[in-house]
């Protein structure tokens, strides 16, 4: 009888994805457990410890002292976006294996160092694309393969919702008196951006998984309609040329999402049209019936957590490398200097230049 191997995993910020990351990694028990967390809070990384913790799960008030613990073998980054970069090369250099909350990092200068030093270091790199998990577009991504739709032309995708909880500084998960989730990101030097390089970072990596090819070029226009953040979008409305012809639409915002009952994400294709939300898949060939799937809805943060302990362990190739990040990183990056270049921006072969 083989026993399983099981990956060892210390998070560090245990906030409000903290916490998500922390309940995954106990629904893996048996492939990977919770030995030790980071948090500037030591109260916060104690919690987390005694709630989801493995047996002796250690709590940190640093991440220096979470990476000379020598029973952490990956590291699970779940941090305000400027201190990604940083995290992650850190981890790197100790030689822990990396899942990273999005965004990748800020700027494709970081983006550069973070793929040479996890390169240099032979450690695994994974961006914590936890959407790519939902049930309605894996099984869109299974129909999409299959090929009976046909050549891909067109696709949609949207990450957006009314946001009243980002407009009132309410903390979605408790932290300390006084401190929010949404307070860093309505510092840009710490956000990085707004609406679309946050929110809109899903909505972007899936748009790429649809379209199945590299976004070419791309327009793009951001407003802000109503959180009010000093030099950061609420919404963002995105273009996208694809390398293999197809067209893509981006829609993101803290405003408002789509009507009840809209479909997440649609593509039309040679012969059919698909659409999907995180628990359906509807596609139709010209001239026949529609197919429906109702699926039952997937806990994306355990499936994220498996498939990084999968790619650690057991050598599955990463669905969420650094190369669908950095690529997500240059359309988003791309996007921003359209808005405000008022102009179509060409992306290069090379995801790390503009
Ligand atoms: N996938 C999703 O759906 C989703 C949803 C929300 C947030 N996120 C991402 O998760 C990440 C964290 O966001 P959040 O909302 O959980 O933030 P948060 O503010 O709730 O939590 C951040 C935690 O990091 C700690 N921290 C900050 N600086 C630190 C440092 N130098 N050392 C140690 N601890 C430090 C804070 O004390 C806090 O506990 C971001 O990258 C965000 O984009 C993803």
């Amino acid at each position: 009888m083989t026993t399983e191997r099981v990956l060892r995993a210390g998070i560090v910020g245990a906030g409000w994805m903290g916490k998500t990351h922390a309940e995954a990694w106990r629904a893996n028990q048996g492939r990977g457990e919770l030995v030790a967390v980071a948090d500037m809070s030591e109260a916060r990384a104690q919690e987390l410890c005694d709630q989801f913790g493995a047996d002796g799960a250690r709590a940190h008030s640093s991440l220096e002292a979470l990476l000379a613990d020598d029973r952490v073998e990956a590291v699970d980054i779940c941090l305000p976006h400027h201190l990604h970069a940083p995290t992650i090369l850190a981890a790197a250099r100790a030689g822990k294996h990396v899942l990273c909350e999005k965004p990748l990092c800020l700027t494709l200068e970081e983006a550069k160092a973070i793929r040479d030093g996890v390169g240099e270091a032979g450690v695994t790199y994974m961006s914590a694309h936890n959407n790519l998990f939902a049930a309605g577009l894996v099984e869109a991504r299974r129909v999409l393969e299959a090929g009976t739709l046909g050549r891909v032309q067109y696709v949609r995708s949207t990450e957006a919702g009314h946001n009243a909880n980002y407009k009132t500084r309410r903390p979605p998960v408790a932290l300390a008196a006084g401190e929010s989730s949404w307070d860093w990101r309505a510092d840009p030097g710490k956000s990085g951006g707004g609406c679309v390089l946050d929110t809109g970072w899903h909505g972007a990596y899936r748009l790429l998984a649809l379209a199945g090819s590299r976004p070419v070029e791309v327009a793009a226009m951001v407003s802000d309609y109503y959180i009010g953040v000093p030099g950061a979008e609420d919404t963002g409305a995105v273009l996208v040329r694809f390398e293999n012809g197809a067209t893509g639409y981006l829609f993101t915002s803290w405003a408002f999402g789509d009507p009840p009952g809209s479909f997440q994400f649609q593509v039309g294709a040679e012969n059919g049209v698909l659409g999907g939300t995180a628990t359906k898949v509807v596609y139709q060939l010209f001239g026949e019936q529609p197919v429906e799937r109702e699926l039952e809805r997937r806990n994306t943060f355990a499936a994220e957590v498996e498939h990084f302990a999968d790619v650690v362990t057991r050598d599955v190739s990463g669905l969420a490398t650094w190369e669908h990040a950095a690529r997500t990183l240059q359309l988003i990056l791309g996007a921003y200097r359209a808005a405000e270049e008022k102009r179509t921006i060409t992306l290069p072969e090379d995801p790390l230049s503009l």
